[in-house]
């Protein structure tokens, strides 16, 4: 791996991933996708992680997708380059995954922050999708994401006008889970990640898979899935840990079986 760096650790069940490409402020290359798209699908089977996190350094998160990348493209260039759907495999990641986001989060850095499940963010982190200054729109779930994350009216005039949003603003505006002092905010990614450990992975796996339901169903349809989940929760041992744990007052270690 050139561009990130991965570090499980087997103690917490929480599991690191850094986007390292400094100098060029984490722009999301197809390398760097790619490699990104290939450690979640190793960690998603690593037994031994149950939650993960992504992260960049304290100036960038991520400052999109790699412009000089893609400057002289044409459209079926582009299209045969198919990066999107490198994207696509990072969004069936079947663990919760936490953005830990400092500094720019823009164009591809703030869809990559969406396409997780929760943002931690710094009081420094700056979201937005400027792509509409470099004469295109976002291509990697910036207009669905964020109008649902934050409405029409809001999204429509970050992606109309690139502007930036705050991270005091993005919280208010429920896009992300909670902004912390720049010093805390890895440490406070690490902490969510630890409690989400605790909990029974089957239990979350199916839970994750249920909530990302409901942004593509209608309600019916929607509960039907949650209650089948729910069902299948009971074929688990964790299950079984988990509701004999409580009767008898003490706490549940779950094996995600
Ligand atoms: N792609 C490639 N290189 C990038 C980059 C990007 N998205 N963002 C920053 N860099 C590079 C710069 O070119 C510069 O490299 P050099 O030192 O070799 O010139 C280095 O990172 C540092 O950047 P700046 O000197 O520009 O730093 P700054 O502090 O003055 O500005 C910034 C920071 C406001 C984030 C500015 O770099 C910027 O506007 N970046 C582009 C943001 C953007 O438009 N993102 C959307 C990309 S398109 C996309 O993401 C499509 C999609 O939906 C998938």
């Amino acid at each position: 791996m050139e561009f990130i760096l991965v570090t499980p650790q087997a103690r917490t069940h929480v599991a690191l991933i850094q986007l390292n490409r400094p100098k060029e402020l984490n722009a999301l290359n197809l390398q760097l996708m790619g490699e990104l798209r290939d450690a979640l699908k190793e960690l998603d089977e690593n037994e031994e992680v149950r939650a993960i996190i992504i992260t960049g350094n304290e100036r960038a998160f991520a400052a999109g997708a790699d412009i000089k990348q893609m400057a002289g493209k044409t459209a079926i260039d582009m299209l045969n380059m198919d990066q999107f759907s490198t994207w696509d495999q990072i969004r069936k990641t079947k663990k919760p995954i936490i953005a830990a986001v400092s500094g720019f989060a823009l164009g591809g850095g703030c869809e990559l922050a969406m396409t997780c499940d929760m943002i931690i963010a710094s009081e420094t982190a700056m979201f937005g999708q400027p792509e509409i200054k470099i004469g295109v729109m976002p291509g990697a779930g910036g207009t669905q994401r964020l109008t649902k994350a934050i409405g029409k009216a809001k999204a429509m005039e970050m992606v109309l006008t690139g502007k930036f949003m705050t991270a005091d603003e993005a919280e208010k505006q429920g896009l992300i889970n909670r902004v912390v002092p720049v010093e805390l905010y890895l440490e406070e990614a690490f902490k969510l990640a630890g409690e989400i450990a605790q909990m029974s992975p089957v239990a979350a796996r199916l839970a994750k898979e249920s909530v990302n339901r409901s942004f593509e169903t209608q309600l019916d349809e929607g509960l039907h899935f949650e209650r089948k989940n729910f069902y299948l929760c009971f074929a688990s041992e964790d299950q079984t840990e988990g509701m004999n744990a409580f009767v008898e007052k003490r706490k549940p270690e779950f094996k995600g079986r």
